[in-house]
């Protein structure tokens, strides 16, 4: 998928995309997961259908996840090595900490690919969907949390993807981009 826009950060370089995650040739790519972690519409649905059964019955020797937290499995048929589910919160007003553990999905998400020493790393909207955060704010935290973490741990995650179903979605990580002098 040819990116909409590319910004560098430290040294590694950012990309937006507009498209579907399933089709990402990345060491992993993030699923918008629920707490089961066993599947479900949205994202979840596809990155499911596109890896087959073996997915599932990985997932189900994870015993769940709590919201913010994520974890890794192979990616199966999927051109992604690996999926990292990370469970996104239900917005529900904003009071509720729903910032703190959206940005702890991307962290986590950060976390388990440096573990593995995976170079390349796509994400979806997490929680824009059926979860209702407001995409623009999503999009800061989103943007904010990877930059800030990067430029933590220098010289690990080489190559981020946001991949973006909607070109609202997009344009909001765009915006996110540009306020945070990305480019
Ligand atoms: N590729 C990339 N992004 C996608 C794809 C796809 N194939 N399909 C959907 N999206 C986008 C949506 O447009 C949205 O911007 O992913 C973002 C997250 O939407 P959801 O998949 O609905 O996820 P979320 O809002 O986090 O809700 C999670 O929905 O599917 C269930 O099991 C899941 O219960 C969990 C809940």
């Amino acid at each position: 998928m040819t990116p909409i826009l590319t910004a560098e950060a430290g040294a590694a370089r950012l990309d937006i995309v507009a498209g579907d995650i399933t089709a990402l040739d990345v060491d992993a790519i993030v699923n918008a997961a629920n707490r089961t972690l066993l599947g479900g519409g949205g994202v979840d649905g596809a990155i499911h259908r596109g890896a087959g059964p073996e997915l599932l019955a990985e997932c189900r020797t994870l015993g769940g996840a709590a919201t913010g937290d994520a974890k890794i499995t192979r990616g199966y048929r999927l051109p992604a090595r690996h999926v990292i589910h990370a469970v996104g919160p239900v917005w529900s007003g904003g009071r509720e900490g729903e910032d703190d553990l959206l940005a702890s999905c991307y962290r986590r998400a950060l976390a388990l690919a440096i573990e593995h020493r995976l170079t390349s790393l796509g994400f979806p909207a997490i929680s824009t969907g059926a979860y209702r955060f407001p995409p623009e704010r999503a999009a800061r935290i989103a943007v904010g949390t990877v930059v800030a973490e990067l430029a933590a741990k220098p010289g690990t995650v080489r190559h981020i993807v946001f991949c973006c179903f909607s070109d609202d979605i997009a344009t909001h990580h765009r915006n996110a981009f540009v306020e945070l002098g990305l480019c």
